[in-house]
C-alpha cells in the first residue's frame, strides 16, 4: 500500500537580503509503500534537509504535491491545513534529526514516554517501555530520571532517538540521526528501523554513515544538481 507520493516537488528560498531567488531542489517525483526506505543522498547543500522538512511541513512546498495516504484518506502535504499536520506528527508522522528538544524540568524517562502517554498508553506502560529504550540505546540508568539538558550531546542524542522511534509511525523522516552516535548506539538504531520497516514504516533517511543502513535500503535519490540528468534521477525516483 501506497504511504507517501510526491510529485514534481520543488522549493526555493527568497533571499531577502540580497534580493534574490534560491532553488534548493526541484521536480522531485518518487513514492514510497509501506515498509520501503528511502536514501537521500548528494553533497553539503544539496537539499537534503530542506527536503525532508517540507515533507514535515516545516517549509512550505514552492511547488508540487506532497500526496500522504493517512489512516484517514489522503492528504496533500503541501497544502494540508495546520491543524491537520499537528495532528499527523502526533499520530503518524515522524521526524528524528541528531538534536533533542530537552525541556527544563522534564526527566529523560518523561520525555522518552510522554508519546506514549500522547497515545493514550498508562503511565506505567509508558515507563516500562521508555526505560527499555532508554536501556537499549544505552543511556545509564543513573540518567534516566536525570534531566537531559545537562547530558552530552550523544547521551541527549540517544534520548532523542528513544523518544522518537519509541511508537510506530507510518511515515518516518530521518536527518543524519546518527551524526555523533557510538557504535552500539548505531547498531541499536538499525535494529529498531528494521523492526519498523518490518512493521510497515516508510522511511527517508540522509545518513552520516549510510553502510550501517545498507541492508534497509531499497531506493536513493541523490540531489546534487550535477548527479544525473534529470531523466534519470527520476527514473531512479520512480
Ligand atoms: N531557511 C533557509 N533560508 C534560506 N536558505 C536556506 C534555508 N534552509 C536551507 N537553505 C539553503 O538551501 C540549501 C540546501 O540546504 P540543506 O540544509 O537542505 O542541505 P543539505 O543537503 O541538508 O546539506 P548538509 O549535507 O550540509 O546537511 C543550502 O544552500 C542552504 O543554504
Ligand atoms: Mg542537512
Amino acid at each position: 500500500m501506497t504511504v507517501l507520493d510526491v510529485r514534481d516537488l520543488s522549493k526555493g528560498f527568497t533571499m531577502h537580503h540580497l534580493g534574490t531567488q534560491m532553488g534548493a531542489f526541484s521536480d522531485i517525483s518518487f513514492s514510497l509503500k509501506e515498509g520501503e526506505f528511502l536514501l537521500l543522498k548528494g553533497r553539503n547543500g544539496a537539499g537534503k534537509s530542506t527536503l525532508l522538512r517540507t515533507l514535515y511541513r516545516s517549509y512550505l512546498a514552492g511547488g508540487g504535491e506532497i500526496l500522504f495516504h493517512s489512516n484517514h484518506g489522503v492528504i496533500d502535504l503541501a497544502r494540508a491545513a495546520d491543524v491537520d499536520v499537528t495532528h499527523l506528527r502526533r499520530t503518524e508522522i515522524g521526524f528524528v534529526t541528531q538534536f533533542l528538544t530537552a525541556r527544563p524540568r522534564v526527566s529523560a524517562e518523561a520525555l522518552v514516554a510522554e508519546p506514549l502517554r500522547l497515545a493514550g498508553r498508562t503511565a506505567d506502560e509508558a515507563r516500562r517501555e521508555a526505560r527499555h529504550w532508554l536501556d537499549a540505546f544505552g543511556v545509564k540508568q543513573e540518567l534516566w530520571a536525570a534531566y537531559p539538558t545537562t547530558f552530552s550531546g550523544g547521551e541527549q542524542q540517544k534520548v532523542n532517538l528513544a523518544r522518537a522511534l519509541i511508537l510506530p509511525q507510518r511515515l518516518l523522516l530521518l536527518d543524519e540521526p546518527t551524526a555523533s552516535l557510538d557504535v552500539q548506539a548505531r547498531a541499536a538504531l538499525v535494529n529498531r528501523l528494521a523492526e519498523l520497516k518490518a512493521h510497515g514504516t516508510a522511511m527517508i533517511g540522509v545518513f552520516h554513515h549510510p553502510g550501517d543502513v545498507a541492508s534497509l535500503i531499497d531506493r536513493e535519490i541523490d540531489l546534487t544538481p550535477d548527479a544525473a540528468p534529470e531523466e534519470d534521477r527520476k527514473d531512479v525516483a520512480i
